[in-house]
């Protein structure tokens, strides 16, 4: 049988993300929207791509759930986005709400997949899609950490005018109060504590946490989505190719890092189990600390959450 994705959400997440994975072949993909004829029409559309890009997978386009039947992995994008003055958890309740319903009807034709969750805000809402799947904890992932880092990385190639080929940097917490960690960033293998004065770094972590609003500021109409959908590009690879590859990923910890029955980002390793380790970084009180806070803004959303889909 070939690998079936399923996509929920055919906005320009989705369906950035479905143009993405088509063109990597990486198997069948199932678009599904409520907005009659968006799914469809984008899964024509990228079907026809195909001659000329060169890539062979269907790609079905629908407003119910029967063709996601027996999926691989299911990416759930669907929900509402910010727009500028909003915060991530202004969209809880909205947003949990929705992801529940598709959570369900997910499940009950794919109960072996894996779920990974993109809607905002997103910490929150994999906790939604962790307590109404029942799945444990492996197969239940956020896509957040791939994105922050990424943005991070960008931001110090541009400061020290090196190719961002050669920045790898590192960020935890969550989605909304993300950690990027300079000391784990380096450049060629040099920490970029020893390539740039704190001052400096300061400033681009700043950015990199306000990473999102600066996009939904300029876009004004949405959020970003070229790399987000990158992001959940290479979280799908390593999952559906069982690469085995450490990435900061939105996980629930159970004790990891001293945090309990909460998703937050941290790095892990992502193979066709889903989530099959978390890497514990070793971190200064101050970075534990920060960690921590991030952690209670999660905790506070998950307590409304549990509020919410009671
Ligand atoms: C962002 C939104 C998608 O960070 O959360 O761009």
């Amino acid at each position: 049988m070939r690998t079936k994705i399923t996509i929920v959400g055919a906005g320009n997440v989705g369906g950035t993300a479905a143009q993405r994975l088509a063109e990597k072949e990486l198997g069948d993909i199932v678009l599904v929207d409520v907005a009659e004829g968006i799914p469809q029409g984008k899964s024509l559309d990228l079907l026809e791509a195909g001659p000329i890009y060169g890539y062979n997978v269907s790609v079905t386009g629908t407003d119910t759930y029967d063709e996601t039947t027996g999926s691989s992995i299911c990416v759930i994008t669907a929900g509402r986005a910010r727009r500028p003055g909003m915060t991530r958890t202004d969209l809880l309740a909205g947003n949990a709400k929705v992801v529940k319903s598709v959570v369900e009807n997910l499940v009950k034709r794919s109960p072996d997949t894996i779920l990974l969750l993109v809607t905002n805000p997103l910490d929150a809402i994999a906790y939604v899609a962790y307590k109404v799947s029942g799945f444990p904890k492996e197969r239940v992932i956020g896509m957040a950490g791939v994105l922050d880092t990424a943005r991070f990385s960008t931001f110090v190639a541009m400061e020290l005018g090196v190719s961002v080929e050669n920045v790898q940097a590192t960020v935890i917490g969550g989605h909304s109060d993300p950690l990027p960690l300079a000391r784990y960033t380096t450049v060629a293998g040099v920490p970029i504590t020893e390539l740039l004065p704190r001052e400096k770094i300061d400033v681009l972590i700043k950015r990199t946490v306000a990473g999102g609003a600066e996009i939904v500021n300029l876009l004004k109409t949405g959020s970003a989505y070229f790399a987000p959908s990158a992001a959940i590009t290479e979280m799908v690879t390593a999952i559906l190719k069982d690469k085995k590859k450490i990435l900061p990923s939105t996980v629930f910890c159970q004790g990891e890092y001293g945090l309990k029955d909460i998703f937050i980002g941290v790095p892990a390793k992502l193979g066709l189990k889903g989530v099959e380790g978390i890497i514990e970084l070793s971190l200064t009180e101050e970075e534990r600390g920060l960690l921590h806070k991030s952690a209670r803004e999660v905790m506070a959303e998950c307590a409304e959450v549990d509020r919410l889909i009671k």
